[in-house]
C-alpha cells in the first residue's frame, strides 16, 4: 500500500488508520480506540483513497488496509473535510480543549460556525462500546438531531452499571467526570453511585460492589475453569479478586508460592 507516496508494509487485518500510524503517519482521530471495534463516528481520520480513475474521501478506521491502496493524508480535499468536521464539532463543542488543539494544529478558525450547544460531549459513542464490551450494556445513544445524547435509559441511574469506568476511561474528552468518596463515587454525567467493597483483609474500599458482583457471576458461568491445579488455583485467585485488594491478593499469593517452595 502507499501512503502519500511512500510504500508502506500491510499486515492482516489492520485497517488504514492503524498502518499508518504504526508507519509513522499522522491521522487525527477522536473516536477510535484500540481495544474496541471501528465505528467511523467522529469523521476525523477522513482520508483520500485512489484507486484508478476514482478518487473519494473515507474514514480510515474502517477502512481495511489491503494492497494497491493509495492514501493521501493530508491532500487538499483532506484538510477541507477534516477543517469542517473541526469547525461542526466546535459548534457543539466549543469549551473542549481538545477540539482547540486540533483546530490550532490544522488551521481552523473557532468560531466558524454559531455555536449550537454546549457540551462535552462530541457524541463518539466510545463509552457505549466500552460498556458493551465490559457487559455493561448501561449506555446507548437516545434522541436525534441537536438534542441527540448518550444516556442511561430514560436518563436515570441503570442498573446495568457496573461501575467499571471503562466509560470515563475511554472518554476521549473528559465529559464523563468521577466524583470520589470515601466509601463511594458518583458517574456525575450519569447520576449514578457505586458503593466500594472493602477488602476482607486489610478493610480499605477498593472496587465498586456491583462489579465484583458481576466477575463472581462470570466466574461461575466459566465452563473453561477445571479442577485441573492450575485451573483451580486461577478459580480461587479470581474469586478472591472479588474480596481482595490487589495488594492483599499479591501478598496471600507470594506467602502461597514461599510455601509450595518450602515443601519441595
Ligand atoms: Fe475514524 Fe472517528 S476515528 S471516524
Amino acid at each position: 500500500m502507499f501512503i502519500n507516496g511512500c510504500q508502506v508494509e500491510i499486515r492482516a487485518g489492520e485497517t488504514v488508520l492503524e498502518t499508518a500510524r504504526r508507519s509513522g503517519f499522522q491521522i487525527p482521530s477522536l473516536c477510535y480506540h484500540e481495544g474496541l471495534g471501528a465505528y467511523g463516528g467522529c469523521r476525523l481520520c477522513l482520508v483520500e483513497v485512489e484507486e484508478g480513475k476514482n478518487r473519494f474521501l473515507a474514514a480510515s478506521c474502517t477502512l481495511p488496509a489491503r494492497a494497491g491502496l493509495r492514501i493521501l493524508t493530508e491532500s487538499q480535499p483532506v484538510q477541507k473535510a477534516r477543517a469542517q468536521v473541526i469547525a461542526l464539532l466546535l459548534a457543539r463543542c466549543g469549551n473542549l480543549p481538545v477540539l482547540h488543539d486540533l483546530a490550532e494544529r490544522c488551521g481552523v478558525p473557532q468560531d466558524l460556525y454559531p455555536r449550537l450547544v454546549e457540551d462535552e460531549c462530541i457524541l463518539c459513542g466510545l463509552c457505549v462500546r466500552a460498556c458493551e464490551a465490559v457487559g455493561g450494556r448501561a449506555l446507548s445513544f437516545t434522541w436525534r438531531g441537536i438534542k441527540r445524547k448518550v444516556s442511561p435509559p430514560f436518563e436515570k441511574p441503570s442498573e446495568e452499571c457496573l461501575g467499571c469506568r471503562a466509560c470515563a476511561h475511554v472518554c476521549p474528552t473528559g465529559a464523563i467526570k468521577v466524583e470520589e468518596g470515601p466509601v463511594s463515587f458518583t458517574l456525575l454525567r450519569w447520576k449514578t453511585e457505586h458503593t466500594y467493597v472493602r477488602c476482607r483483609s486489610c478493610g480499605r474500599p477498593f472496587a465498586p460492589l456491583r462489579f465484583t458482583e458481576n466477575f463472581g457471576t462470570i466466574l461461575e458461568g466459566g465452563a473453561g475453569v477445571s479442577s485441573g491445579t492450575g485451573a483451580g488455583t486461577a478459580a480461587v485467585a479470581g474469586a478472591l479478586a472479588g474480596e481482595l485488594c490487589p495488594a492483599c491478593r499479591r501478598s496471600l499469593r507470594a506467602r502461597e508460592l514461599s510455601r509450595t517452595a518450602a515443601k519441595r
